[in-house]
């Protein structure tokens, strides 16, 4: 029996896959995706607590890392967060900025997912979905896979974040197949784990949240942080997660914007007889503050601390500093750090250099964004810059 044929089989239907297929049936190309999953898109679905922060206001190439950070500057450019937000109002989706330009829809995730699914359909595109792509080879005039032939192929399976929805890693052994390098997946925008004696304390605040500033790596977020079972979690973490290094120190300011050494003293001077919990709690929780304050003097009265003690209080909340255990790995990361090597990728059109028709989209490519919409922007843009040539 002759192989079925289409111009472009794209493997994932997640935001990138999608996308590209829409683009490339547009141009009037045949098009099949193919998703082991029996849903699309699951991790849009889930995205943002079911509202999916689909992209950030402020995105430039500054907020993805690489080890080739100039990768991704020509696809950003060329389809920008303005223009999938305009793909967002013709379709009537209403959003809203939540935070530092993080856009998520009123309603749901789903109004994404339908949307990018009538608009494969209208473009004439076909998803498989519930189905494993079996072995691909090298055709004369493109590949098979299993028994689909194709002139493109379009590797858009993501990352190995979080196994247990879909992620496969497929996309390495894809690349390795055709002599494209990749760089070691690392779990990214992960919570970071601590082993006792560093953890009791830090689970004995579990629930407890602050806006602080964490620097890891050379890189530094002012945002949320959360004290958990486990160790530490909430955005100001996760960002930092994903510039650390096992073995690396984390610097965390507590009370950021505030001078602990400065206001305890004023405190001091203006309220002696005040204790030093009570003086703590004006910095941060209460929980916080009692523990900074068992730990070093107690119930003490300012009146009866030095500079000198004042000082050592305010080091522990303006720089605190910790080293994780390691991170919760691949069941709970957001994204994977790493992936296909940028250098053996167009950044114009996600190409393969070496091994025409081949592309590799999304977040399976070496381009992870911060926390924010930066990494479906990034779905976006490279899945579009494929599905313009493919
Ligand atoms: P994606 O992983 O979405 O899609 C890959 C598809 O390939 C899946 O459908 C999968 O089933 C399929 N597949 C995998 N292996 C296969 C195989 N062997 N055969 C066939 N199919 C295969 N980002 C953001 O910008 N804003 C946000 O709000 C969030 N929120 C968020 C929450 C949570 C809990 C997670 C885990 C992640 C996020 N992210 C995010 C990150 C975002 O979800 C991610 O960057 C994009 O989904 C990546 O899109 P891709 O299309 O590249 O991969």
């Amino acid at each position: 029996m002759e192989a079925r044929r289409v111009d472009v089989l794209v493997l994932g239907a997640g935001a990138a896959g999608l996308i590209c297929a829409i683009e490339a049936g547009r141009r009037g190309r045949s098009v099949l995706v193919i998703d082991h999953a029996d849903k699309p898109a699951e991790k849009i679905r889930i995205s943002g607590g079911g509202r999916c922060n689909f992209t950030n206001l402020g995105c430039t190439p500054k907020n993805f890392l690489s080890q080739n950070p100039h990768f991704a500057v020509s696809a950003l450019k060329r389809f920008t967060q303005h223009d999938f937000i305009q793909r967002v109002d013709a379709r009537g989706i209403a959003w809203h900025e939540k935070t530092l330009g993080q856009l998520f829809c009123d309603g749901s995730a789903r109004q994404i997912i339908d949307m990018l699914l009538d608009d494969l359909s209208e473009a004439g595109g076909e998803l498989m979905l519930a189905t494993e792509p079996g072995a691909i080879t090298r055709t004369a005039d493109g590949f098979k896979v299993g028994d689909i032939a194709c002139a493109s192929l379009v590797v858009a399976t993501g990352g190995k974040s979080i196994p247990k929805m879909g992620a496969s890693g497929v996309a390495y052994d894809i690349a390795a197949q055709f002599g494209v390098g990749v760089i070691e997946p690392r779990p990214a925008l992960v919570p970071f784990i601590f082993t006792d004696p560093l953890l009791a304390p830090i689970a004995e605040l579990a629930g407890v949240s602050v806006e602080a500033r964490v620097a890891a790596g050379g890189a530094a977020f002012v945002e949320g942080l959360l004290f958990t079972h486990r160790g530490l979690s909430g955005p100001s973490i996760l960002q930092a997660s994903s510039y650390w290094r096992e073995g690396d120190e984390v610097a965390i300011d507590l009370a950021h914007g505030r001078d602990a050494f400065a206001e305890l003293r004023l405190a001091r001077a203006e309220r002696p007889k005040l204790t030093l919990p009570n003086a703590l709690a004006a910095l941060m929780p209460k929980r916080l503050a009692d523990q900074i304050a068992a730990r070093s003097f107690g119930e003490a009265r300012l009146a009866d601390l030095s500079d000198a003690r004042l000082r050592e209080i305010a080091a522990a909340i303006n720089d605190w500093r910790v080293m994780p255990a390691g991170t919760e790995g691949w069941r709970t990361a957001e994204v994977t750090l790493g992936g296909v090597d940028t250098n053996a990728l167009s950044s114009r059109t996600m190409e393969a250099k070496a091994q025409a028709g081949l592309y590799f989209i999304g977040e399976c490519v070496d381009v992870t964004g911060w926390l924010g919409g930066y990494n479906f922007q990034w779905a976006w843009s490279s899945g579009w810059a494929a599905g313009q040539v493919c």
